[in-house]
């Protein structure tokens, strides 16, 4: 297998890549360079610099994962890689220390004037006076975005003694009083804050969050910082309220566009400007490399990523457990994906008993991937089954109960199309897979190989010249079950065969009276 790593990177994530495969490095690329390029690798290892463009991404056959060293993926056009099953994981806590320390240094710097102090002091100037700052002792400090940095952030400004309110919609109650903040409106933070940092992904709802309106309303001298990502703060905006006063001073490390030549903010002395450098420290660039590469080897080797953006990712202990699981729906969504006509409109999965404590959607994705391959075809894959299913307006709904009547744990698939509706119900006995229900019969299959499913009424001769239909024909039936609701009602019958059956045999036994339908079911 081929990695291709198109940023620089720390050398010890691609040492532990060449342990295991061809590792080739290649920075500077241009997108065409890239689309030409990608056609070989199967895994591209990025930083903040390559744009991984639909274009790159459509012709990348052989790509199986994009491994971003760090947050943001902004830089990658993550719905096309979803639709074409293109895995993608960052390294989310590998460079948040840094990110939080540089935002902290760019307050401090801001409030001392730091950086304009030894820039006039080298050009040998002695200006006292002109650097006069503030203290952040007491001061109110407004975080937009209290993530992972965010409340890094919050916690090391409390150590300066700063007050903080922060607003995350995302965030609870709870959350907030545990990291000792107080949470307020974007306006609040704006009225209130001596400071305001941003730590939010750039997305519809953040971009320019911070604009006109809220600048007007801030207190005189207000100081913001940005080392998330450019747009988060308007940037034209900001430079109004720079030139009429308002603003006393900003510090950003991200721009909309880097290098950020041409923005006009980039002239104001009380601007403070690093080259997105968040997150360049020797331990983050170690961290995230090494986080990227570790998960660049388990998805080429056949494992599940830990920090999957596009694919639900669990801890590997639980994963452990949910295994046999996905197992299970799988061969159950080949079944019930076999039995029902394709265009169902709703897919119901109920996990009972043990299993429904677990975070169990990976299961759930599991399922649709078997569903919808049995369906369309080999294009489906863990990554794309979801958006799939919700392009061909088939809605998904999970479900959980603790308790379980028989079984440990059981999960049911239902799919349903109006009033027309057929379900399975699955368990795993020591790591095996049974089905003990289709519709509402009871059976208890190992589902393997070739599988005869019919409807027949539950009276004598049905059974027989079925079985008759299929010896004369040389088809060696190696098991069978009947699951009946009620004496004289309908049943299933579950005849496991050792050879695939042709159709004119199969139309053969519905002719038999008393045989409702009969389906063949291959896994
Ligand atoms: P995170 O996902 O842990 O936190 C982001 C937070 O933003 C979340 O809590 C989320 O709920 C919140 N959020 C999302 N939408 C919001 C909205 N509309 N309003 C308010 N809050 C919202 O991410 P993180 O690891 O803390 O990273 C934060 C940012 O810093 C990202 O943009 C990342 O790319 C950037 N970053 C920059 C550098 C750098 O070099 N300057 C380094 C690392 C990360
Ligand atoms: C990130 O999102 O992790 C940062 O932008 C840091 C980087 O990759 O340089």
């Amino acid at each position: 297998m081929k990695v291709l790593v198109s940023d620089s990177l720390s050398e010890e994530g691609i040492t532990k890549l060449k342990k295991h495969f061809t590792v080739d490095v290649s920075t500077g690329l241009s997108e065409d360079e890239l689309v030409e390029k990608i056609k070989d690798y199967d895994a591209l290892l990025i930083r903040s610099g390559t744009q991984v463009t639909s274009k790159v991404i459509e012709g990348a056959d052989k790509l199986k994962i994009i491994g971003r060293a760090g947050v943001g993926v902004d830089n990658i056009d993550v719905d096309a890689a979803t639709r074409k099953g293109i895995i993608i994981v960052n390294a989310p806590e590998g460079n948040m220390l840094s990110a939080a320390e540089h935002t902290i240094g760019m307050m401090m710097g801001l409030a001392r004037n730091i950086p304009q102090a030894n820039a006039s002091l080298k050009s040998r100037k002695w200006e006292r006076n002109k650097f006069m700052g503030v203290e952040v002792n007491g001061k109110t400090l407004g975080v937009i975005g209290l993530g992972r940095i965010g409340a890094e952030v919050a916690k090391r400004a409390q150590g300066l003694d700063m007050n903080i309110l922060a607003y995350d919609p995302f965030i609870t109650e709870e959350r907030a009083q545990e990291l000792g903040v107080k949470l307020a409106s974007v306006k609040e933070i704006a009225e209130k804050s001596d400071f305001i940092t941003v730590h939010t992904p750039l997305t519809k709802e953040t971009r320019n969050i911070i604009d006109a309106d809220e600048f007007a309303i801030m207190k005189d001298g207000v100081r913001l910082i940005n080392c998330a990502r450019g747009g988060i703060i308007n940037e034209e905006a900001l430079a109004d309220a720079l030139e009429n006063g308002k603003v006393a001073g900003a510090a950003f490390d991200v721009f909309v566009n880097e290098p950020p030549f041409d923005s006009r903010f980039l002239e104001f002395d009380n601007v403070i400007v690093t080259p997105h450098l968040g997150a360049s420290t020797e331990e983050a660039q170690i961290n995230v490399a090494v986080s990227v590469a570790d998960e660049i080897i388990t998805v080429l080797q056949g494992g599940s990523a830990k920090n999957a953006i596009n694919i639900p990712s669990v801890k590997p202990e639980v994963m452990t457990i949910l295994a046999p699981y996905i197992q299970l729906v799988d061969t159950m969504g080949k079944i019930i994906g076999q039995l029902m006509d394709r265009n169902y409109e709703k897919v119901e999965i109920v996990y009972n008993g043990d299993v429904s404590e677990k975070d169990v959607r990976p299961v759930t994705v599991a399922a649709l991937k078997s569903l919808l391959e049995t369906a369309v075809g080999s294009g489906v894959n863990y990554v794309n089954a979801q958006a799939l299913a919700k392009s061909r307006k088939i809605g998904v709904v999970e479900s959980k109960s603790e308790t379980s009547k028989e079984y440990t744990s059981t999960v049911r698939i239902q799919l349903s199309k109006g009033a027309e509706k057929k379900s399975i119900t699955g368990t795993v006995v020591g790591n095996v897979a049974k089905i003990i229900e289709i519709d509402d019969y009871h059976v208890d299959i190992v589902p393997a190989g070739y599988m005869i499913i019919a409807h027949h009424i539950n009276r004598p001769n049905v059974i027989g010249p079925c079985c008759l239909v299929l010896g004369k024909k040389n088809i060696n039936i190696s098991g069978m079950q009947v699951g009946r609701v009620e004496i004289g009602g309908t049943t299933i019958m579950v005849l496991n065969v050792d050879s695939e059956v042709p159709d004119p045999i199969l139309e053969e036994m519905r002719h038999i009276e008393g045989i409702l339908d009969a389906k063949l079911v291959t896994l």
